[in-house]
């Protein structure tokens, strides 16, 4: 299989940071219309979500016509400490975003399948179909992390969610890693309908995991690729030994 990913090298946290909030300003500028952006939980991306909500990235993001939505959940009440939306909120959307434009996935129904199937309604009418077509994406960007089993958004490896391809959410009973709450997560196919896809990984802790990705063994992050554009933000410390020769950015 031809690999396209594409491997951006950053010194550390703080410049991967800087780099992922030009890449996401890149592709809201690259839209004048609509934009729809689906986050990740984790702690990866806070340190992204922090700087949108400061200068100059405040003033540059045009608010009002942003969307985010985000691509797994943890089946726990909003304003939970573990739930991925309400960190995402209070580093950043609540000061920032109109309310309106703020799609968390629903974690007060009866069980999670029953959330999945309320967020794939929401998606579909945000998008105005209920067919993905290759030729006009959902997402403009989906961020992504990866777990330390090789997961990503709440599909873990082995589990039957990571097959799911005709069905935009689902519920997902038990973890495989922690927290081992039940989650909500969007399937491949719905993350790869995206103009671009871009991973965040940092940390001494991530360099296994992530050389096992990028060797293409079968494990979800692997699996995961836009249908347009993949990009992994990898910082120096997560930077597999056998691609230590490129510069950092
Ligand atoms: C979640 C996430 C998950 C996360 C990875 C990486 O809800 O847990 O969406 O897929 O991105 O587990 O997590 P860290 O950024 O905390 O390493």
């Amino acid at each position: 299989m031809s690999d396209d990913r594409q491997l951006v090298r950053v010194a550390d946290k703080a410049a991967l940071a800087t780099v992922a909030a030009e890449q996401l300003l890149a592709q809201v500028d690259a839209n004048p219309g609509r934009v729809a952006i689906c986050l990740t939980g984790g702690s990866s991306p806070k340190q992204l979500y922090e700087l949108l909500a400061t200068e100059p990235y405040r003033s540059r993001m045009p608010w009002e016509r942003v969307h985010w939505f985000i691509g797994d959940e943890r089946f726990v009440a909003s304003g939970d400490p573990l739930h991925n939306m309400t960190m995402a909120r209070e580093a950043f959307l609540d000061a920032c975003a109109p309310p309106s434009n703020i799609h968390p996935i629903p974690t007060d129904g009866i069980d999670p399948d029953a959330c999945a199937r309320r967020y794939a309604d929401e998606l579909q009418a945000f998008y105005r179909a209920d067919r993905l077509d290759p030729a006009k994406p959902l997402f403009d960007l989906v961020l992504m992390g990866i777990g330390p089993d090789g997961h990503t958004a709440s599909l873990f490896p082995g589990f039957p969610a990571v097959e799911v391809r005709d069905r935009w959410v689902v519920g997902v009973d038990h973890a495989h890693v922690a927290p081992f709450v039940p989650r909500i997560s969007l399937t491949l196919p719905a993350l790869a309908s995206c103009r671009k896809m871009l991973f965040e990984v940092a940390g001494q802790d991530k360099r296994a995991i992530l050389t096992r990705v990028l060797s293409g063994e079968n494990l979800p992050a692997n699996r995961a690729r836009s249908e347009h554009q993949t990009v992994f933000l990898i910082d120096a410390a997560a930077w597999p030994e056998n691609f230590r020769d490129q510069p950092d950015v």
